[in-house]
């Protein structure tokens, strides 16, 4: 793997947490993001929020929308598995059918 995370990584403070968070903003399309930002971060958990969740716009794009909804986690889940991480990583998708529905 080469290159590295792009500039657009930023820390903020989660408000009365006392806790820093560090923001990677990203494409769930851009398999190269992807296994980068995994192997900076080397997760325990990984949670899978991010979607293309406008029912009426998945039906007037519905590639883009399998692209995002129903192959991100599988980008997300290979690049678990190239960082070496697959059996240390817990993965929470959110699944959704609505998107779908004909
Ligand atoms: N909100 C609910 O009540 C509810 C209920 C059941 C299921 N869901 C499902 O949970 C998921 C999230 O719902 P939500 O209400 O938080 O939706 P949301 O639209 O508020 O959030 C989705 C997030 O995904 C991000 N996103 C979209 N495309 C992306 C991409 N290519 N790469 C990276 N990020 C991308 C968006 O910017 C947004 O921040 C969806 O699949 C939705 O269908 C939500």
């Amino acid at each position: 793997m080469t290159g590295s995370l792009p500039s657009c990584a930023s820390k903020c403070d989660a408000t009365n947490c006392g806790i820093d968070v560090i923001l990677h903003f990203g494409d769930l399309n851009d398999a190269n993001f992807l296994r980068l930002v995994i192997k900076e971060i080397s997760p325990h958990e990984l949670y899978n929020l991010a979607a293309q969740s406008n029912v009426g716009a998945s039906w007037d794009d519905a590639e883009y929308t399998f692209n995002v909804n129903a192959l991100g986690i599988v980008r997300l889940l290979e690049a678990l598995r190239s960082c070496g991480l697959s059996q240390k990583t817990r993965i929470f998708q959110v699944i959704v059918i609505r998107n779908f529905r004909a």
